[in-house]
């Protein structure tokens, strides 16, 4: 038994050792898995710090830019007017002043007539302003299909046909005039006095066509656009020719083309500039490059010849006051959707002798005016007779002297 004694002892004490080490191994790892929880705790403030910590540069990077450009001096605007060896350029301000100065080396490929940015101090060429330069002068210019056709134009047999000959056929049929051998004009000028069917000319060959017609107005290009007109013209050409085949009709050329005595104010400067441009840009194209010009004005006697030169719009066209045959037609034109009675319209177009046709389609609206002020359904020919009298008197309290001889 005794000898057993001492044995028993070390069983004990190693249960004893066993259990402490149990407890503390229990301890420890509660304490681990504290220490991981208190880990994970730790990562996600520290993940949630970081993002903030990003956020705040982020706002610091901002703020700090937007101070540096509010630091930076205004850039000028200003226009390319020559280009001197890639390196240099004259400048021309808003106020008219132009410059000699360097272009910076970041701006590339710079060329006349372009807008940039130039320093105030140095005047030099730090930025290149990029436009959009369709959808800009998309904005300015009409585009679209007019609805008169040949049918709506009365009399002008002599004209239409030409305009057709001119316009309409080398465009439908260009083939042609290449077999041929020969060169259709690049554009036409339709002149004579106010109401005789120019415009409605011009839209009706672009009915006719398909084409892309282009609508400018000459007096608009040189008010409205003060400054920018030169560049506008090119724009309007530019767009001609990616949507060809296109009709560029310049309505009131005369605006632009006017032969002057002086150039010596600067908003004459700026005319002549806009038609250099005009003159440089038909000069540009060839003739079948299915793009035409036709120009319209009532002053042919203040035209500047360059614009009608060989190459240019050298086919004229004079659309005058239609005689009584003419009158008569044009008269059909506007009288047939008209509930008539016993309107002889022979004897109507014989009252108006030197009435235009937007006078004459004046006188059917005031005609039918003369019916529904009397209740009537229908008109007569006293109608027309008071009618025609009316627009006679309006236009002699209109007529000025010495307007288009
Ligand atoms: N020959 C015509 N046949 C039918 N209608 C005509 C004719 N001429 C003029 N008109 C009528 O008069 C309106 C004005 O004509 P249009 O605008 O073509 O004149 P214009 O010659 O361009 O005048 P302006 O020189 O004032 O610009 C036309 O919309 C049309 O209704
Ligand atoms: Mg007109």
């Amino acid at each position: 038994m005794d000898k057993d004694q001492p044995q028993k002892k070390m069983v004990y004490s190693e249960t004893v050792n066993l259990q402490g080490l149990e407890a503390e191994n229990e301890a420890l790892t509660s304490s681990l898995e504290k220490l991981e929880q208190e880990n994970k705790v730790i990562s996600t403030t520290l993940n949630r710090l970081e993002e903030e910590s990003a956020v705040l540069r982020e706002l610091f990077h901002n703020v700090n830019t937007e101070l540096t450009n509010l630091k930076k001096p205004a850039l000028l605007v200003a226009e390319i007017m020559t280009i001197i060896e890639n390196n240099k350029a004259v400048i021309k301000l808003p106020n008219g002043n132009k410059f000699y100065c360097y272009i910076s080396k970041d701006v590339q490929g710079l060329q006349c007539g372009e807008s940039v940015l130039v320093d105030q101090k140095s005047l030099n060429i730090m930025e290149k302003i990029e436009f959009n330069s369709n959808l800009e002068i998309e904005k300015f210019v009409i585009i679209n299909k007019p609805k008169e056709s040949w049918k709506e134009i009365g009399g002008l047999k002599e004209e239409v046909q030409e305009v057709k000959e001119v316009i309409e056929l080398p465009l439908k049929k260009p083939k042609l005039f290449e077999k041929v051998g020969i060169q259709p004009p690049k554009g036409i000028l339709l002149y004579g006095p106010p109401g005789t069917g120019k415009t409605l000319l011009a839209k009706a060959v672009a009915h006719s066509t398909d084409a892309t017609f282009i609508e400018v107005v000459g007096s608009e290009l040189v008010q409205k656009f003060i400054g920018e007109g030169a560049k506008l013209v090119k724009e309007i050409f530019e767009l001609a020719r990616k949507k060809a085949p296109s009709i560029v009709f310049i309505d009131e050329i005369d605006a632009l083309a006017a032969t002057r005595m002086d150039t010596g104010t600067s908003g004459e400067r700026e005319v002549n500039r806009t038609f250099m441009q005009l003159l440089a840009e038909m000069d540009g194209f060839k003739h079948l490059d299915n793009v035409k010009i036709i120009g319209a004005t009532n002053r042919i006697d203040i035209l500047d010849p360059a614009i009608i030169r060989p190459g240019r719009l050298d086919r004229l066209i004079e659309v005058g006051l239609p005689d009584e045959e003419g009158r008569l037609e044009i008269l059909k034109v506007h009288s047939k959707n008209m509930n008539l009675q016993k309107v002889k319209l022979p004897e109507v177009s014989a009252q108006m002798e030197g009435f235009s046709g937007a006078e004459i389609r004046a006188v059917c609206t005031e005609a039918g005016f003369f019916a529904i002020r009397e209740d009537r359904e229908y008109v007569t020919p006293e109608d027309f007779l008071g009618a025609i009298e009316k627009i006679r008197f309006e236009d002699d309290d209109e007529l000025e002297p010495g307007f288009f001889g």
